[in-house]
C-alpha cells in the first residue's frame, strides 16, 4: 500500500468528545458546541484526524442526550444548527473530520413519535415501538432486563400495554421490524450526511432487533449479586440477531452514496461475533468498535499480546482493524491500569495496526473522579449503584484556574472537576516536555508521518521477556520495532536479528538516538518505538 492509499478513517486518530464536559462557552456549567469550536486549535495541535461528538440533539437528558426527542436539531443547551454548521466548517478547515452519534435503538419517551405511539392502540404509529400486552397476572411480557437495572418493560397507563426499554424507562426501544421506522431513521442519516458530517458512531447497533416471539433470556450462571446488572442474563434474545444484517447493509448503501463516509458501530461482543458486522464482502460497518482493551481486567503483556493476536486472526480479508482505550461508559484508562502503565497503553494504542480512538482527557492522564451520591447524575448509577458512569465524564481540564478553565469560577460545573486538576491540565502539560500530553502528541505525530506505523503489517516477536510485548510494524522496507514493558522492573532484551536501531520515542520522553538491538534494556514501565 503506498502512502496515498489509506482512507482518512484508516490513517487518522479518532478523538471522542463528550460535549457536556468539554468546554462551556456560555457559563451554564455545561459544555457546548461553541466551546468545542473554541478548542479546535487544541484538537488540531494534538494531531487527531477526526472528532466524534456524543449526542448534542434535543433531549430531556434522562441519559444525557442518548434519549433523543428530535434527531435533526441541536439542544439549546449545546447551541443550535448554525453552531453545528460552523463547527463542521471550522473543523474541515483544519482538516479534521466530524463524526456524530446516531442513536437508532431508542428515542426519548418525549419524542413526538412515542407520544403518538402511546396515545392509543390504533394510532398510525402504534407499532413504531415494541408494545405488548401484560401477562395474565398483569406482569411484564417476559424476563428481559434493562441495562440500567430492573425490568426492561414499563406499563403504559393509557394503552394498558407494556413498552420495551433496554435502557432507561425514558428510552423506549423503536420497532426496527417496521419499515416505516427504518425509513424515518434513514432520513435522519441523510440529514446529517447532507450537512457535511463525515461519519456516524452508531449507538448499540447490535441491539436493534429483538426476538419476535419475546422468549425469555437465560440467566447467566456466572453472575453474582453485587456484579453490574447487564450481565445478569445472557442476552440471547435481545442482542446480535441475524435480522440486523439487512439494516446494516442499507446503512452502508446509504453511506456509500456520499464521499468517504464512515460507519462505526458500538458493539459489545467477542471477536468471533464482532467481525460479522464488517458484513459479507465487507458491505457492512467500516469499523465495528473493538472494545477488548477496555474490557481487559488484567494488564499483563501476555494478555494484551493474546488479545491482539486473536483480533488479528479473526479479521476477515480486507477488514480494517481499530482499537479503543476509553469512552464515556467505562472507567478511565489511568484508573484501570495506573498512571505509569497508562503511558505504555497509549504507546500501544498509537502503534498497533488499526484506527485508534482516544477519549477526551485520556491524553492528559485524567482519572475517574469519585462523585458524592448526592451529585450522582447518571441513570445507571441509580439502577446499579457503584457502577455509574459519572466518574469518567467529569469536565475536561484546560488550565490551573478554578474549574480547570472548563467554566468560569463563579459557575458550578455539571459534574465536579478532579481535585488534582492543577497538575493534570492542558496548559501545564503543554509546558512540560515529558508530560503524558507531550507523549500522546508525539506518538500521534509519529503515527501520522510514518507509513509503517500507520498502516504497515503487524508482526509480534517471540522470545522476549514474559513482561514485555514486542512487535514489528513494516511497510515497503520501512521497519519499526515497538517494545513495551508491562512491569515495574527493568527488562533486558536481545534481538540481534533486528540490526541497528534508533530510538524515536520512549514513554519517558528522555531518550532518543542509536540503540544496539542485540542487547538493550527497557526501564520499568518503559516503552520504546525504535526505527530499524
Ligand atoms: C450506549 C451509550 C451509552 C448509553 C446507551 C443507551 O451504550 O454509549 O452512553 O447510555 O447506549 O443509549
Amino acid at each position: 500500500m503506498s502512502a496515498g492509499e489509506a482512507l482518512w478513517w484508516q490513517s487518522g486518530v479518532i478523538y471522542q468528545i463528550y460535549p457536556r464536559s468539554f468546554k462551556d462557552s456560555n457559563a451554564d456549567g455545561i459544555g457546548d458546541l461553541a466551546g468545542i469550536i473554541e478548542k479546535l486549535d487544541y484538537i488540531n495541535w494534538l494531531g487527531v484526524g477526526a472528532i466524534w461528538l456524543s449526542p448534542f440533539y434535543p433531549s430531556p437528558m434522562a441519559d444525557f442526550g442518548y434519549d433523543i426527542s428530535n434527531y435533526i436539531d441541536v439542544d439549546p443547551i449545546f447551541g443550535n444548527l448554525a453552531d453545528f454548521d460552523r463547527l463542521v466548517e471550522m473543523a474541515h478547515a483544519r482538516n479534521i473530520k466530524v463524526l456524530v452519534d446516531f442513536v437508532p435503538n431508542h428515542t426519548s419517551d418525549e419524542h413526538p413519535w412515542f407520544q403518538e405511539s402511546r396515545a392509543s392502540r390504533d394510532n398510525p404509529k402504534h407499532d413504531w415501538y415494541i408494545w405488548h400486552d401484560p401477562k395474565p397476572d398483569g406482569g411484564p411480557p417476559n424476563n428481559w432486563l434493562s441495562n440500567f437495572g430492573g425490568s426492561a418493560w414499563e406499563l403504559d397507563p393509557v394503552r394498558q400495554q407494556y413498552y420495551l426499554h433496554l435502557f432507561d424507562v425514558k428510552q423506549p426501544d423503536l420497532n426496527w421490524r417496521n419499515p416505516a421506522v427504518q425509513a424515518a431513521m434513514y432520513d435522519v442519516v441523510r440529514f446529517w450526511f447532507d450537512r457535511g458530517v463525515d461519519g456516524l458512531r452508531i449507538d448499540v447497533v447490535y441491539l436493534l432487533f429483538k426476538d419476535e416471539e419475546l422468549r425469555d433470556n437465560p440467566l447467566d450462571p456466572k453472575w453474582e449479586p453485587g456484579d453490574p446488572v447487564p450481565p445478569q442474563q445472557i442476552r440471547q434474545y435481545t442482542e446480535d440477531l441475524p435480522e440486523m444484517d439487512g439494516v446494516i447493509q442499507e446503512l452502508r448503501k446509504l453511506a456509500d452514496q456520499y464521499h468517504e463516509r464512515v460507519l462505526i458501530g458500538e458493539i459489545w461482543l467477542p471477536y468471533e461475533r464482532l467481525v460479522r458486522y464488517y458484513g459479507e464482502d465487507l458491505g457492512g460497518l467500516h469499523l465495528p468498535f473493538n472494545f477488548q482493551l477496555i474490557l481487559l481486567t488484567d494488564w499483563k503483556a501476555q494478555k494484551v499480546k493474546d488479545l491482539v493476536e486473536s483480533y488479528e486472526a479473526s479479521l476477515p480479508e480486507g477488514a480494517w482493524p481499530n482499537w479503543v482505550l476509553g469512552n464515556h461508559d467505562n472507567t478511565r484508562l489511568v484508573t484501570r491500569v495506573g498512571p505509569v502503565q497508562a503511558r505504555v497503553a497509549q504507546m500501544l494504542l498509537l502503534t498497533l495496526r488499526g484506527t485508534p480512538t482516544c477519549y477526551y482527557g485520556d491524553e492528559l492522564g485524567m482519572h475517574d473522579v469519585k462523585i458524592p451520591p448526592e451529585l450522582a447524575a447518571d441513570p445507571q448509577e441509580k439502577g446499579s449503584p457503584g457502577f455509574g458512569r459519572d466518574p469518567e465524564r467529569t469536565p475536561m481540564q484546560w488550565d490551573s484556574s478554578p474549574n480547570a478553565g472548563f467554566c468560569p469560577a463563579r459557575v458550578t460545573p455539571w459534574l465536579p472537576v478532579a481535585a488534582d486538576y492543577e497538575l493534570y491540565n492542558v496548559q501545564t502539560q503543554q509546558a512540560d516536555p515529558t508530560s503524558m500530553l507531550a507523549l500522546v502528541r508525539k506518538l500521534m505525530e509519529l503515527r501520522q508521518q510514518t507509513p509503517a506505523l500507520n498502516r504497515g503489517e503487524y508482526r509480534p516477536l517471540a522470545a522476549v521477556p514474559a513482561d514485555c510485548f514486542v512487535y514489528l510494524r513494516e511497510l515497503a522496507g520501512q521497519r519499526y520495532l515497538v517494545a513495551l514493558n508491562f512491569s515495574d522492573q527493568a527488562q533486558a532484551l536481545a534481538l540481534p536479528q533486528m540490526g541497528p536501531g534508533q530510538v524515536v520515542v520512549s514513554t519517558h520522553l528522555d531518550r532518543e538516538g542509536p540503540l544496539d538491538t542485540s542487547n538493550f534494556q527497557l526501564r520499568g514501565a518503559e516503552g520504546l518505538v525504535i526505527a530499524l
